[in-house]
């Protein structure tokens, strides 16, 4: 019989110690994030090294989106952009990653136009690289895999190795997919459907990274409301509620329809729980919602927070909303300006709606012209402007404590940025060894998207 060989020790014999690295590139959500997370812990334990620049990579992992047309033309862009490594290297192996790798209209074009592409790869199969790295080194063939489709319920690939992008901030997944189809929207067709991970692995994982020194954990999944597995996802909070240690505990992205009253509960009640909420709203019109299949009307989403912020009046609550959804009116659109105004939201992510192929509103009629849709935005944003330096002010004054990320990305020296306890942005002077540590921060200046602050005792 066959010696039947692992493909991470074929892999192990082609690379070369020292030399051959890995690059991973990201787009798109903090899934993408956390999975990228996932692709480069599979390329070290291979042998890879890792890469500062694509240029000098022998592995580049585009760990694509799907969510807009915008992101994927900026992949496709970049992509384009390798044919030069691979042309100075014949080593070097490109793949295609991501919710891009599970459109069957994408991985033909991939195929077609790309051929310096050596493979693809769905969001549902990262465990597989190993094998699909060995087999392209084997056979020296391209290999795109057809995507398993919407109805596939792919098995959860537990204890894949994981290089975490930051030692004090931890992504973590709960569950994966999603079964809403909300009609705009191509995730469920692109990571399957909805399955949760067993509390168990959950919670040791939690454990781990919290003895390892990990400040802030993110609970991941595109509708985490509907985990489920020996508990809910109000039931599995409150057991990380009980995890000794000085850490922080988010999650998102949480669907209004499914958030339930144990959830809301959990909020004062649980230790490490942050007094933070990302709940989309998507529009402001029932008309809207209902053609998006949202399943919830604004009476309801408007009541979640109200429960939300009875619980706690300091909450702080930020959303999803999309404009220029096919047929959305003037009327529509002053329906969710109206929201906007009652909720008064932190900050807002506003998105213009993208024809996604396949996805039923795509095929609606009434579509609305880029440019009313352009004009609807910048009236979203300026408005939402106003609202979240209205309710930055107040934090003028006060001292609030920050987990510290490291220097300010803009570089300017001495600089470090941070997080409240209510995700926003600060940013303060402080020597660096401070990064991963909790701070107490005065504000001195609070705009629309950040907070200036000076370090205190
Ligand atoms: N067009 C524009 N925005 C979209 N989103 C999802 N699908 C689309 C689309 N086709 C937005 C939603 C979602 C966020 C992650 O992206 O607001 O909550
Ligand atoms: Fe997309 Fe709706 Fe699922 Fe969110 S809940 S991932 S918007 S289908």
């Amino acid at each position: 019989m066959p010696a039947i060989t692992d493909p991470a020790d074929e892999v192990r014999r082609w690379v070369i110690p020292g030399e051959s690295r890995a690059y991973v590139l990201t787009f798109g959500c903090q899934q993408n994030e956390a999975d990228s997370e996932r692709l480069l812990g599979l390329a070290l334990s291979m042998g890879y090294g890792r890469a500062e620049t694509p240029e000098e990579a022998e592995l580049i992992l585009v760990n694509t989106c799907a969510i807009r047309e915008h992101a994927e033309l900026k992949a496709l862009s970049i992509i384009g952009g390798f044919k030069h490594v691979k042309e100075k290297n014949p080593r070097v192996l490109i793949g295609v990653c991501g919710c891009m790798a599970a459109e069957p209209h994408r991985v033909d074009d991939i195929k077609r136009r790309y051929p310096y592409v050596g493979f693809t790869l769905e969001p549902a199969k990262i465990g597989s690289l190993p094998s699909v790295i060995a087999e392209a080194i084997k056979t020296k063939k391209r290999a795109f895999l057809l995507p398993d489709g919407p109805t596939a319920v792919p098995p959860i690939d537990e204890g894949l190795p994981v290089e975490r992008h930051s030692p004090h901030k931890a992504w973590v997944s709960v569950m994966y997919g999603c079964n809403n189809f909300c009609t705009y929207c191509i995730v469920p067709y692109v990571r399957g459907r909805e399955r949760s991970r067993e509390s168990g692995e959950v919670l040791a994982e939690i454990k781990g990274l919290v003895s390892s020194g990990v400040k802030e954990i993110t609970l991941l999944g595109q509708n985490v409301n509907s985990y489920r597995s020996d508990c809910d996802f109000a039931g599995l909070v409150s057991r990380i509620g009980e995890i000794e240690g000085d850490f922080r505990l988010r999650f998102m992205t949480s669907h209004p329809k499914d958030v339930s009253s144990d959830l809301i509960a959990c909020f004062c009640a649980t230790p490490h729980l942050t007094a933070q909420f990302h709940l989309p709203l998507q529009s402001g019109s029932d008309a809207i919602l209902k053609r998006m299949n949202r399943r919830y009307d604004v009476a309801r989403y408007l009541s979640i927070v109200e429960r939300l912020r009875e619980r706690d009046p300091a909450i702080t609550l930020t959303s999803d909303v999309i404009v220029g959804f096919p047929g959305e009116t003037d009327a529509d659109f002053a329906a969710t300006l109206d929201v906007l105004k009652s909720v008064r939201f932190d900050s807002v992510y506003s998105f213009i709606y993208s024809p996604r192929k396949g996805t039923p509103a795509a095929e609606y009629p009434d579509p609305v012209p880029p440019e009313v849709s352009r004009e609807r935005m910048r009236r979203l944003l300026d408005l939402q402007c106003e609202i979240s330096a209205e309710k930055n002010r107040p934090l003028v004054g006060q001292t609030l404590r920050v987990l510290c990320d490291g220097p300010s990305p803009d570089g300017t020296p001495g600089i470090m940025t941070g997080r409240t306890e209510g995700n926003k942005l600060v940013h303060f002077a402080a020597p660096e060894e401070l990064a991963g540590r909790f701070v107490n921060i005065k504000i001195d200046r609070a705009d629309a998207f950040a907070l200036r602050g000076t370090l205190t005792e």
